[in-house]
């Protein structure tokens, strides 16, 4: 099966600070030959004898494989990290960068060093959500190939010297401070969902369970500060806990089923839950969030 190149999501003409020549060399030259390579690559493995070839032989072919095949993917993740260039709203992301390192200002501050520390080298900086800590890491991938295991890229900034020199020459930092510039922030957050939803499918426990013995369930309301603070309600005898703080908070919770809720059930809500059951904690999120909730006219109470 041939692996198809897929086309840019963003008119290359619209980034701010990185020309349309570059991006279009990049994704034709570059993405592009590592697509073509792959599916040489592939051609090649479908004919051979894997009982008569020698295992030198494999050795190498599979290296170039996955070089191949991982250079494809994460450019792919690269161009579809670039476009709108707008602010990240508040939701899943933000209280994720605040959750896990401190602030949006900390994350940044830590992801563009390991991209600058790469100048006069080559590799990726990936920001991803690793399944085995329950939380965004940034990390560096060297020769496409050293990615985190278990973990599900989100955003990726590519600093082979490919990527720059055409508009930056030798100034890494200048390119890394403009890529931040032109990240499209509603994508990577749908990105970041779809990763939490993936990993905490399991966790969701229906309003109809909570309702037929509320008692049963510590029943919190993890939404992030702002949109609990605009609320007039909460769940009836929920209490707010800032989901930003969970390593704070989630030590001093009494022995009992802990239910959290978000305003719809996605990505704030499942995150907490996935973190409080990594510290042995039996938690689960409500489907739906506060927001089904109201509109089935469950019980709720003024704050
Ligand atoms: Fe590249």
């Amino acid at each position: 099966m041939t692996y198809e190149i897929q086309p840019l999501a963003f008119d290359p003409t619209s980034l701010n600070g990185l020309s349309a020549k570059l991006i279009g060399s990049h994704h034709l030259n570059n993405y592009g030959g590592a697509v073509r390579r792959l599916n040489a690559i592939r051609s090649e493995l479908t004919g051979l004898d894997w009982s008569s070839t020698p295992g030198y032989r494999i050795n190498g072919i599979k290296r170039e494989e996955l070089i191949a095949a991982n250079s494809a993917f994460l450019h792919e993740l690269y161009f579809q990290t670039l476009g709108a260039g707008d602010s990240l709203k508040p939701g899943g992301l933000s209280v994720a960068f605040s959750r896990d390192f401190g602030s949006f200002e900390r994350w940044c501050n830590e992801f563009s060093a390991i991209g600058k520390a790469l100048a006069g080298g080559s590799g990726w900086v990936l920001c991803s959500w690793s399944t085995q800590e329950n939380r965004l890491l940034n990390h560096w991938s060297a020769d496409h190939t050293h990615l985190l295991g278990g973990a599900t890229p989100i955003l990726a900034l590519d600093m082979y010297e490919h990527a720059y020199h055409i508009d930056f020459g030798a100034d890494a930092s200048s390119y890394v401070e403009t890529f931040l510039l032109n990240i499209d922030w509603d994508k990577a957050n749908a990105r970041y969902a779809v990763a939490v939803e993936h990993a905490t499918s399991d966790l969701a426990v229906p309003s109809d369970e909570v309702l037929a013995d509320p008692e049963k369930f510590l029943v919190l309301d993890v939404r992030r500060a702002g949109a609990y603070e605009a609320a007039k309600s909460v769940i009836t005898g929920a209490t707010w806990r800032d989901p930003e703080r969970v390593e704070e908070w989630s030590s001093s919770l009494p022995a009992k089923p802990v239910v959290v809720y978000c305003v719809y059930g996605h990505e704030v809500g499942r995150a907490t839950a996935a973190i409080l059951r990594s510290k042995g904690i039996d938690a689960r999120f409500l489907v739906g969030g506060i927001h089904d909730w109201t509109r089935a006219d469950r019980p709720v109470e003024e704050k």
